[in-house]
């Protein structure tokens, strides 16, 4: 088995009230009580929600972690809130370059990797989403849109951050669709990836946590999870009812 941390991450996206945030995180704990698994553990609740749910789990086996972020750290930045104060908000993890904020707000593979820096400036772990297109899939050019979307990001970021560094594989046509591609090929663009960050930081290959995202859910997830080359997975609407979400937490990897 690899010496790899592996990673469950719940994306809420645009979900939940504070209210229910808090409510949903109080089950969750009641759900999966101590001890800790061998595993992060981590909710990424709209960020209006970070700091009360990040209350809620504090000295729990629970991490919190944000959707997105701007650059800068404090700053006459109408409505930007940066990686610094995401950080003083509790989050450990924060998303960057989630396939709805390329499609929904044009972020370019540049904007993303000056995101995944900024959030690694501020001492927190960056999930770097990348994936293909259905279009591109179809066309057989995964492997290079996962090339040119990387080539950033490994140029933005410092070496020593690959330790704990995530990437997320989530093809675009598998996200809320039911669809999923077969774990071997997951676990094939996983190793893709793996070797794509290898080439320039050797040590990174072995040391970078990927994970599968994409229609993940408690019936699914043990057949990514078992790949050799995926270290976890992002996972979005199965994760918006806690009970489910603490049935995968419980999946076992071995
Ligand atoms: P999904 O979303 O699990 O609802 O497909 C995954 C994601 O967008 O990260």
């Amino acid at each position: 088995m690899s010496q790899r941390r592996p990673v469950l991450a719940g994306n809420w996206k645009m979900h939940k009230t504070v209210e229910e945030a808090r409510a949903y995180a109080r089950h969750l704990i009641e759900l999966l009580p101590e001890p800790p698994l061998d595993r992060d553990l981590l909710l990424i609740p709209p960020v209006v929600s970070l700091w009360a749910v990040q209350r809620v789990l504090s000295g729990t086996q629970w991490q919190v972690g944000a959707q997105d972020v701007d650059l800068g750290r404090e700053g006459a930045m109408t409505g930007a809130v940066s990686a610094y104060l995401l950080s003083e908000a509790g989050a450990r993890y924060v998303v960057v370059g989630h396939s709805e904020r390329r499609q929904f707000f044009g972020e370019t593979d540049e904007l993303v990797a000056k995101k995944a820096a900024a959030v690694v400036d501020a001492g927190l772990i960056p999930i770097v989403c990348i994936g293909e297109r259905e279009e591109e899939f179809v066309a057989g050019h995964t492997e290079e849109v996962l090339a040119r979307q990387l080539a950033p990001v490994v140029k933005a970021l410092p070496e020593a951050c690959w330790s704990t560094a995530v990437i997320a594989y989530e093809p675009v046509w598998a996200i809320g669709t039911g669809r999923v591609p077969t774990p071997d090929d997951a676990n094939r663009l996983a190793r893709f990836i793996r070797d794509t960050i290898g080439a320039t930081m050797p040590n990174a290959h072995d040391q970078v946590r990927v994970l599968y995202g994409g229609s993940v859910n408690p019936g699914n997830l043990a057949q990514f999870w078992a790949m050799p080359d995926i270290d976890g997975a992002l996972v979005g609407g199965a994760s918006l009812k806690a009970d489910d979400f603490a049935q995968m937490a419980l999946v076992s990897i071995d």
